[in-house]
Order: structure tokens, then C-alpha cells, then sequence
């Protein structure tokens, strides 16, 4: 082995990596011959020689060279050495497989539209303080969810037909909404999803032809945004007061309007009353379908919480999306829409064909962890907990930065804008921020087209008191340096 391999092939074995010695002695090898380090024609040594060298086993040896020699890059014959093979792997037109490796990727229409989307801006980094969008897993009661998953993974030989949506979860789930958000549905609207960005992306692709209007605010949820791009959808921001989103009757027909009343993404608003009211009736006069994402509403601190637009719908035109990974843990990956009763069939049959099911399992534990309480006072113990932090995090970023920011804290929800002058470039500070361990994101991507207001925006709930301090420090000293 040694006068093959000395200075040709640079092989290190660790037992101590994640991969097994078989594969990281194959991926060597398999390297090695690709790139002609070790020639055609070659033959190498006895089994037991290199497993002599490599200080492995013979046993591992044989398996890379029985595995190498299927795959095409060594030729084996009984009681001889193996070779390294004429053409390693040379495919149809000639072309090995690093060459064709390399080939740019040849996608659609809707995969280009994702390529060129901005969405999702998630930081590579593991999430640190201000991330959006996540709550504090730590305070989930996991050994009462592990409970509950055994229990439905035990008594999955004994359920009956495959259902898509779970009947024990429509009905638990329901019951919850109409309790808590004062819907108004049937279970068998309720269609489970593996996350509220799933259900949103179905509906638009259920309902919206290419050319189609989709109005949403701004700013606004991207996620939204690039799912109607994707389903073929123009879409046009329109703009928030106080109220909430302002109907422009004079811009088009929309077939799709995405609002987030309960809690506007990112800006915190509630959509009044009123403003619900004539938004149902601009919708119904010209034949729109609304989404309602009513993502994280579960978490209300000041006042009673405002029911739901779905509750109010008399013309069957509302989509009510929600999500478990706000309310329970970003993992779990359960969503739902409640469905308008004309689109039940077509969004169930939409449901399988594009196979956005949620796991049986999970929907059982789910419904026995609704129907015993449990997500009920987890809610409360987090609207607690949430409360205190938005709190905490407002009082810190004024005692460092009073000057700078100006912060309108949200009545509910997850996360708060702070406001910076509209001189400043929000970009510019939060990639600062980012530098300096600090995750957060700059409000001014939230916009469609014209940008009226520039800030911070950041998550509350994942943080402790101290993490939120350390973390509000950080910001000041990154705004003290705009100063000097
Ligand atoms: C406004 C809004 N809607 C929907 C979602 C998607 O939720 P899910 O994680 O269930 O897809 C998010 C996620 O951050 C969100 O911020």
C-alpha cells in the first residue's frame, strides 16, 4: 500500500469523526481515483497490507473494495489484487461524474422564482438574541409532549384508515378557536398542515392563476409574498395606517388579500374593527379571497384580545391560517388553515396530490395534549413569561438607546419594531448588529416598494432577562458608533 498510496493518496482515518471508517476510507479512495491521483491500471495492495497501514480491520478494507468495485472504480477478480478501473464511471456521453457535478442546475419556473426571492433571510448562525419569529422552547413542558407522542405512537395499530387530517385534532383544535379566537367553522374545515407557510403557499396555488392580483401589507410577511409570486400572482403592497391595511379601492381587483390582523407582521398593529368590517365588504363586492394569518395571537398582553376576521366572515371568502410553531416549538412543524366551505373538497384533494400532510402521530399527541389542557396553560404560563420579556426588552433599549429608538410596544405576539430615524440605513446597522453577535433583522426588506419608515426588527420571546440585557448592551454600543 505504501507505494501506492505514499504521496498520491493523502488518507487520515479518525475514529473520532462522525463518519465510520468503511466510509471515510471509501470517500479517499473514491477522491483519489476521481481526481488521477491514483491511474487506471494501478493495482493495489493486499487486504491485509492496508488494513496494516491504516490500522483498520481487514473486514472494513473488504467492504470499501467490494463497495468500490460495484460502483465501477476498481476491477476485482478472484485471488488477485484490485485495480483501479480503465474509466472510472464514465457515463453515456462521456462526462465523469465530477465533471457533471458541476453542471449549473437546469429548474423551473417557480424554482427560479425562489432563486431570485430574499426569502427566507434566516441568519446562518444558531439563533442568538433577537431572532424573529421563534419562542422559548425551554419553557415548552417536553415530558408531557413526550407523553402524549407515546401514547399515539403506541396506538397507531390500532387506528383505523389513513385520515389526512386527524378527526381528534379537527375537533380539539376547533373547539380551542372558537373559544380563544372566536371562529366559526366546522371540524371538517380545519385541514392540517406542516406549518402555516405550507397552508399559505397551497391556498395561493389553489386559488390564484398567473396574472392574478394579490394585495398584502406593507410592510409584510415575505413568506406570503414569495408563495404568490411562485403560484404566478402579481402582488401589490398596500399601505397600513393605524387602522390597519388601507383598501385602495381605485388599485385593481384583487383576487388574494394576505393580512395578519390580530398582530400585523412586522409592525405589531391590531386591525380595528371598522377597518375588518369594510375590508370583508370590499372583498365580497369584488370577489377577493382574504388570508387571515393569525400566526402568533395566542400571546395577548394588554387588554382582551380581539377575535379573529373569520368569525366576523359572512360571505365564506376567509382562509384562517395558524401555527403550532409560535405557541408550542418552532420544531414541531404542525400548521392549519380553517377552510372556507366551498373549498373543503378541492383543498383536501390539493392536500394529497401535493402530499402536505401533517404526521399522524404528531396530530394525535397533539389533540390528547389540546384535549388535557395542556396547551391551554401552556399558553398562559408563556403569555406570562412573553409579557414580562417584551417588557424587559422596551425598558432596556431605552436605557441604552432612549435616543435612538423609538419603540411602540405591540399589544401581543413575539416580537417589536424599534423605529430609527429615516436617515439611517437600517440595513447598515442590523448587519453592524449581526457582527456583533446580535441577531436581528432591519424593517426596510419588509416593504413592497416605497419605504416609509426604517427600524429594527426583533424577537422578545426566546430570551431570558439576562440574554435580553446582554443583548440590548450590545445594541447601544453598536448605535454609540454612529455617533462618534
Ligand atoms: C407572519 C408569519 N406567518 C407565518 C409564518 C410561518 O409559520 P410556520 O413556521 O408555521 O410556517 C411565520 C413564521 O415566522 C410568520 O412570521
Amino acid at each position: 500500500m505504501q507505494d501506492v498510496l505514499a504521496g498520491l493518496v493523502d488518507i487520515e482515518l479518525s475514529p473520532n469523526r462522525s463518519e465510520t471508517l468503511t466510509h471515510q476510507l471509501a470517500n479517499a479512495l473514491r477522491e483519489a481515483i476521481l481526481k488521477g491521483a491514483l491511474l487506471p491500471g494501478r493495482r493495489l495492495p493486499s487486504s491485509r497490507e492496508v488494513a496494516r497501514q491504516l490500522k483498520v480491520s481487514r473486514n472494513t478494507v473488504s467492504s470499501v473494495v467490494d463497495q468500490l468495485a460495484m460502483e465501477g472504480y476498481l476491477e476485482v477478480a478472484q485471488g488477485r489484487r484490485p485495480v483501479i478501473a480503465a474509466q472510472p464511471l464514465r457515463l453515456a456521453r462521456g462526462k465523469s461524474i465530477s465533471a457533471t457535478a458541476t453542471l449549473a442546475p437546469r429548474t423551473s419556473r417557480w424554482a427560479k422564482h425562489l432563486q431570485r426571492s430574499n426569502w427566507p433571510f434566516r441568519d446562518k448562525a444558531p439563533p442568538r438574541p433577537f431572532q424573529t419569529g421563534i419562542g422559548d422552547a425551554r419553557e415548552f413542558p417536553h415530558d408531557l409532549w413526550a407523553r402524549c407522542l407515546r401514547r399515539a405512537a403506541r396506538s397507531a395499530a390500532t387506528r383505523q384508515a389513513l385520515s389526512i387530517n386527524s378527526p381528534a385534532l379537527q375537533s380539539a383544535l376547533l373547539r380551542h378557536l372558537v373559544i380563544h379566537r372566536g371562529v366559526r367553522a366546522q371540524a371538517r374545515q380545519l385541514m392540517v398542515m406542516p406549518s402555516a407557510q405550507a397552508a399559505i403557499e397551497l391556498i395561493a396555488r389553489v386559488v390564484l392563476d398567473a396574472g392574478d392580483l394579490a394585495w398584502m401589507e406593507s410592510p409584510g410577511y415575505g413568506g406570503a409574498h414569495a408563495a404568490f409570486e411562485a403560484a404566478g400572482g402579481r402582488v401589490a403592497g398596500t399601505s397600513l395606517d393605524r387602522a390597519g391595511l388601507v383598501i385602495e379601492s381605485g388599485s385593481g381587483r384583487p383576487r388574494l388579500i394576505f393580512v395578519t390582523p390580530s398582530h400585523q407582521y412586522p409592525t405589531g398593529r391590531l386591525m380595528s374593527i371598522n377597518r375588518r368590517r369594510q375590508l370583508l365588504a370590499f372583498a365580497a363586492s369584488v370577489g377577493a379571497l382574504i388570508i387571515e394569518d393569525d400566526y402568533d395571537s395566542e400571546f395577548h398582553y394588554d387588554g382582551r384580545p380581539v377575535a379573529a376576521l373569520q368569525g366576523l366572515d359572512e360571505a365564506g371568502c376567509v382562509f384562517y391560517v395558524g401555527t403550532f410553531s409560535k405557541s408550542t416549538f418552532a420544531d414541531i412543524r404542525l400548521g392549519y388553515v380553517l377552510v372556507p366551505e366551498a373549498y373543503v373538497d378541492i383543498f383536501g384533494k390539493a392536500q394529497r396530490h401535493s402530499g402536505q400532510i401533517g404526521a399522524a402521530p404528531l396530530q394525535e399527541a397533539l389533540a390528547e395534549f389540546i384535549d388535557d389542557g395542556h396547551f391551554a396553560a401552556h399558553i398562559r404560563k408563556m403569555t406570562r413569561i412573553y409579557r414580562e420579556r417584551r417588557d424587559h426588552l422596551v425598558r432596556a433599549l431605552h436605557a441604552v438607546a432612549g435616543d435612538w429608538l423609538k419603540i411602540d410596544p405591540p399589544s401581543g405576539g413575539m416580537q417589536l419594531v424599534a423605529s430609527l430615524g429615516k436617515q439611517i440605513d437600517d440595513h447598515e446597522v442590523a448587519g453592524r448588529m449581526v457582527d456583533n453577535g446580535i441577531s436581528l433583522r432591519p424593517l426596510s426588506p419588509h416593504f413592497l416598494g416605497r419605504v416609509t419608515e426604517r427600524g429594527l426588527f426583533l424577537g422578545f420571546a426566546a430570551w431570558n432577562a439576562r440574554e435580553i440585557e446582554k443583548g440590548a448592551e450590545r445594541i447601544g454600543a453598536v448605535l454609540r458608533q454612529y455617533r462618534r
